[in-house]
């Protein structure tokens, strides 16, 4: 959470100006009718080299940039201050860019929406529902013992499965691994994904989810309106998919929500089903959308986690010596151990900022504001870029190397909006606790036993498919301790 203390801290913004200019002085590749910039960014490599490409756009045309793609518009913010003075002057309801396929699915079947589809005061009143419990450490870290119980297995199937130190499609069994977290934190349900034969309900629960994240993004930049009306397959295997997810978490909230006997100390989610006033309907959105934000971020951060240890052996002893230190060898780390261990959390904080999952997100602008020398107009669609900011020398010195040190200097220099891997302000992510203790815990419980070593090391291409992603599969292995 960027606390109040610390961003008053933070650098005072050198591009304000007194008299701001408008949107259209805002520099930015050039616009050409109808397509914008379109072919110039395809020429750069595509929507999957996107991020690389806005990277270069910052380097060119400065912290913050104007960008047209057909007719969709946007304006680019990349540095510490522009989003200081974002977070200043944000109303009660930030809005991010629409999902209109999620919506349109949920009109079409009359369910409700959920925290990162809905706007204004029904966001804040479901917002406010949830985040007491999920965004208060103390509550959050009673969720250890789930978390360890998934944890037990993955580390133990990591050991059974691994040939010659080798997993085969390590980022699917991150994301069984991270399912059957979420599953059982959300649903008090084991799922058996990590089990040699996965049933059959966990697995059309799996690929249903998959199937509607790797068929929403074409409705994103086609209409969507088209695909429902000419029934597209894109649109027939979304909402198969959306119908299959929905029917599955009804079940087992509805089993939750029948449970009227006193609720265990560590079911965050049971009381928070007990005791919001939401109705059902808001309940299974809600709780859902939870389980769609949750699976494959922490999942993908847990990757570069890895990857990142396995370049840095040095990192990765001291990180050992932390964990032996802390955590007694007969005992599992838990939530307990984790407060003591300062150079763990500087090595996820680093991973996230070197390898960032979610590149960027986006505000709708709900007022007329200005940032820096520009009065940019409500209805604007911003972009907030953690990558562009991660990967700046202007805020990191020697960004490109993985120094987890960086973040324990004592007089830290490092200004804390410029690392938003789980976004800012009132709509930053939810789950930021849970996935931070949950990474957090699977990095003790994996270097305690195992060395997670290099196979090669040779440069690692990142593409950006939704969130970023390694090209090939990763070059790791684990060697037992
Ligand atoms: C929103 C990143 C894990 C649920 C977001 C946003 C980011 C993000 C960047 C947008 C924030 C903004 O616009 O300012 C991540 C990363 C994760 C992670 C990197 C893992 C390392 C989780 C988990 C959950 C979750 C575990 C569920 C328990 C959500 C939800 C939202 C959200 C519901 C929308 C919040 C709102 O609009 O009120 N996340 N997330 N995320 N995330 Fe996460």
């Amino acid at each position: 959470v960027l606390e109040e203390k610390d961003a008053l801290e933070a650098a005072r913004c050198p591009h304000a100006a007194s008299r701001a200019h408008s949107l259209d002085a805002i520099p930015g590749p050039t616009n050409w009718p109808l397509v914008g910039s379109l072919f110039e960014l395809l020429r750069k490599g595509g929507l999957t080299r996107q991020h690389e490409a806005l990277v270069d756009y910052h380097k060119k045309f400065g912290k913050i940039f104007r960008l047209k793609l057909g007719s969709f518009e946007s304006v680019h913010i990349g540095a510490p201050c522009l989003l200081e003075s974002l977070y200043r002057t944000e109303g009660s309801y930030p809005q991010r860019l629409e999902i209109k396929p999620w919506t349109a699915y949920r009109d079409m079947r009359d369910e409700a929406y959920g925290l990162l589809i809905l706007e204004g005061k029904d966001w804040q009143r479901v917002r406010r529902a949830f985040q007491q419990k999920l965004m208060k450490p103390t509550e959050v870290v009673k969720l250890d013992r789930k978390i360890n119980e998934v944890l037990e297995d993955f580390v133990s199937r990591i050991g059974k499965t691994n040939i010659g130190g080798k997993i085969e499609d390590l980022y699917f069994e991150l994301n069984k691994w991270s399912f059957e977290t979420i599953c059982l934190v959300l649903y008090d349900k084991r799922f058996g994904l990590l089990q040699d034969k996965v049933n059959e309900e966990a697995m059309n629960f799996i690929t249903a989810v998959k199937t509607m994240m790797s068929t929403f993004g074409l409705m994103m930049v086609t209409p969507v309106e088209l695909h429902k009306s000419l029934n597209t397959k894109t649109w027939q295997d979304h909402t198969a998919a959306w119908d299959r997810i929905f029917s599955t978490a009804k079940v087992y909230i509805d089993k939750k929500l029948k449970r009227n006997s006193v609720i265990a100390p560590d079911d965050l989610i049971g009381d928070i089903l007990h005791q919001s006033r939401l109705s059902k309907k808001e309940l299974y959105a809600a709780i859902t959308e939870l389980q769609i934000g949750g699976v494959e971020t922490t999942a993908n951060s847990m990757l570069w986690a890895i990857f990142n240890l396995s370049r840095n052996p040095g990192a990765q002893r001291r990180l050992l010596e932390e964990i032996t230190t802390v955590v007694p060898p007969d005992q599992d780390p838990c939530g307990e151990h984790i407060k003591s261990m300062p150079y763990l959390k500087a090595c996820l904080k680093e991973s996230m900022r070197i390898s960032p999952s979610v590149p960027f997100t986006s505000r709708t602008l709900d007022k007329d504001t200005v940032l820096g020398d520009y009065a940019i107009p409500k209805g604007t669609v911003l972009m907030i870029n953690s990558h562009a900011l991660g990967s700046s020398e202007d805020y990191f010195d020697d960004g490109k190397k993985f120094k987890p040190e960086r973040w324990l200097r004592e007089h830290g220099t490092i200004n804390p909006f410029a690392h938003v891997p789980f976004g800012i302000g009132k709509r930053m992510c939810i789950g930021r606790r849970l996935a931070e203790l949950q990474l957090q815990l699977a990095m003790c419980w994996l270097v305690r036993d195992f060395e997670i070593v290099a196979t090669d090391n040779e440069p690692l291409d990142v593409i950006h498919s939704g969130l970023l992603v390694p090209n090939r599969e990763l070059p790791v292995a684990f060697i037992k301790r």
